[in-house]
């Protein structure tokens, strides 16, 4: 096997974000938290930073983050709405920022603060996966698995593999991409701990791949799970929710 080392760490210093710029952007994430932990109280809910800032996997340039609002699950769905949107305008006023209004899942707050751009997304707080009732629930469950499964120093392993992606036109689950979300080479990375390694693996991948990180599924039960997740290409059980596959929008 060639000796990548050198190559690799000259890659990792342009891909790294410097001290200035990681302050710049904790420090926004901190007052941001901050601001909302008193704001989101008065609805009874709890604030959540999410995504690549809280494992610190971003790639230089990035400038935007995700602020979830965990509401208590028995919440009307009206109401996570319309507090979840109140919230996240007071936050970003008393940021002295900018904001509009957003629709996906439920409609969301998305503020533009000393330039970044701050998503600010209402959720169910529940309890465990199987009792999801929406798609953005999931969320708060990667931040705790990933805090918990993906050590700091692995941090530079999945920028080389989102850098690499990148170059290639594979990153992102985007509909125009059909590639590999942030969340899933972060999986890779748990699993093959490298990012050197994840290319040596996937080398032996087929059609139907089946990654299964938890280790949820028996082996005699692949047949069955392939035609669950019928023509998806690669099945990264979501280690947080064996129903479903982190890797369905890959093409
Ligand atoms: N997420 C997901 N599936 C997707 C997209 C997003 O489950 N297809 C969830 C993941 O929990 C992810 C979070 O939303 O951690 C934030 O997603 P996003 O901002 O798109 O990506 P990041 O992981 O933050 O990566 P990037 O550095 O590109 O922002
Ligand atoms: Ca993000």
């Amino acid at each position: 096997m060639k000796d990548y080392s050198k190559i690799l760490r000259r890659v990792i210093k342009k891909i790294t974000p410097s001290p200035e710029e990681k302050r710049n952007l904790n420090s926004i994430v901190r007052r941001c938290l901050q601001v909302a932990k008193k704001e989101a109280k008065k609805f009874k809910a709890k604030p959540m930073v999410a995504g690549s800032v809280t494992r610190d996997t971003w790639l230089p340039g990035k400038k935007e983050f995700d602020l979830f609002l965990l509401f208590q699950p028995n919440i009307k769905i009206e109401r996570l709405e319309k507090y979840g949107l109140e919230i996240g305008k007071n936050i970003i006023k008393k940021l002295k920022g900018s904001f509009r209004i957003e629709y996906a899942q439920h409609p969301y707050v998305s503020g533009s603060v000393e330039g970044i751009e701050i998503d600010i997304v209402p959720c169910f707080n529940v309890k465990t996966a199987e009792e999801l009732k929406s798609a953005v629930d999931r969320t708060p469950f990667h931040v705790k698995y990933l805090k918990k499964n993906l050590p700091l120093r692995l941090s530079n392993q999945v920028r080389l593999l989102k850098q690499f992606l990148t170059a290639n036109n594979m990153y992102g689950a985007d509909a125009k991409t059909e590639g590999f979300s942030g969340y899933v080479c972060e999986l890779l990375i748990v699993k093959y701990k490298s990012f050197v390694n994840v290319l040596r693996e996937a080398q032996k991948w087929r059609p139907g791949e089946i990654i299964d990180i938890e280790g949820f599924y028996e082996k005699e039960d692949y047949q069955k799970l392939r035609k669950s997740f019928w023509k998806q290409i690669l099945i990264l059980i979501d280690p947080t929710d064996r129903r479903r596959n982190t890797a369905a929008a890959l093409s």
